[in-house]
């Protein structure tokens, strides 16, 4: 690990997280390249929700991340779209720029909203965003989560056809397990996203499943997981709960107290610097 980020570790035995304020590009300019195995965030989008003020550069935010990520390692960037004025797509444009950077794009993936406020009078409820699973090279870890066979609608099961879409095994000879697909869903609000009610007191927080989820994925025991943009702290929550390592940023001082005093709730210790 990085003497920035072992430095701030030493006066504690299990130091669990670190959680900067700060401007995560200028944060991470401080650190040695590859030093991190995955990164699980999800930026400002689209003007979409009224933070306590922030700066989005992301075309710098997108080059320190590509610099600090390990050969092999991860970054899954969790983000919708607005369409505003005709215009959308914000989210892909940075998927395309991550690409020319040098990351390669390992999985376009969903995030599915199993329940979601209405949002729109004139269009279709919106209930989805967007996971792209970018990596280093070839991702070094790859763990995939399985699920129960369903027994029902065996018709809609698509690893179950034949290319002229006849069902190729009957129900009998469907393996228990198969691996997910990449269309995940959640419940959203208290109870779905999370249960701590102190994580609401920021105004967009992605459901704990969905971080741990991913860095049952992407990553194993002991490995640094990044949240440039960690909010309320919910990829540090399930990071440490799985016994990796953690390092959070956010820009606002709130934001990092809301996530320092939720990882405290849960007996997950964490020590807070300002980028200076
Ligand atoms: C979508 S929220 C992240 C929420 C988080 N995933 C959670 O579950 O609580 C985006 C966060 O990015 C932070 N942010 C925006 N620009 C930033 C920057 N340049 N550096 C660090 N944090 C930034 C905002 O303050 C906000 O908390």
């Amino acid at each position: 690990m990085h003497q920035a980020i072992a430095a701030t570790r030493t006066e504690m035995a299990d130091p669990g997280a670190t959680l900067v304020v700060g401007n995560c590009v200028d944060v991470m300019r401080s650190w040695s390249p590859g030093i991190i195995h995955l990164t699980v965030t999800s930026p400002p989008y689209d003007k979409l929700r009224d933070y306590k003020g922030y700066e989005f550069p992301f075309e710098e935010i997108a080059d320190e991340l590509y610099r600090v990520t390990a050969p092999g390692g991860v970054l899954v960037w969790v983000v919708g779209d607005r369409i505003k004025n005709g215009r959308s797509l914000t989210s892909f444009r940075q998927a395309i720029y991550f690409q020319e950077i040098g990351f390669s794009a390992h999985d376009v993936m969903i995030y599915q909203k199993k329940n979601t406020p209405f949002m729109r009078s004139n269009a279709y409820t919106n209930a989805y965003e967007m996971m792209f699973i970018m990596s280093k090279g070839k991702p070094a870890t790859f763990h995939p989560l399985k699920e129960p066979t369903q027994r029902q609608g065996l018709e809609m099961l698509p690893h179950n056809k034949l290319p002229d879409g006849i069902n190729k095994k009957t129900l009998k000879e469907l393996k228990k397990e198969k691996t997910r697909t990449n269309i995940w869903a959640y419940a959203v609000g208290l109870g779905g996203t999370t249960r701590d009610r102190i994580a609401f007191q920021h105004p967009a927080v992605f459901p704990e499943k969905l971080a741990e989820d991913h860095i049952l994925s992407w990553s194993n025991p002991g490995d640094l997981v990044l949240d440039p943009m960690c909010g309320s702290g919910t990829t540090g929550k399930m990071a440490l709960l799985n016994d990796r390592q953690f390092i959070g940023i956010d820009v606002s001082a709130e934001y990092i107290e809301i996530a320092r005093q939720r990882l405290g709730e849960s007996g997950l210790p964490a020590i807070v610097r300002r980028d200076s």
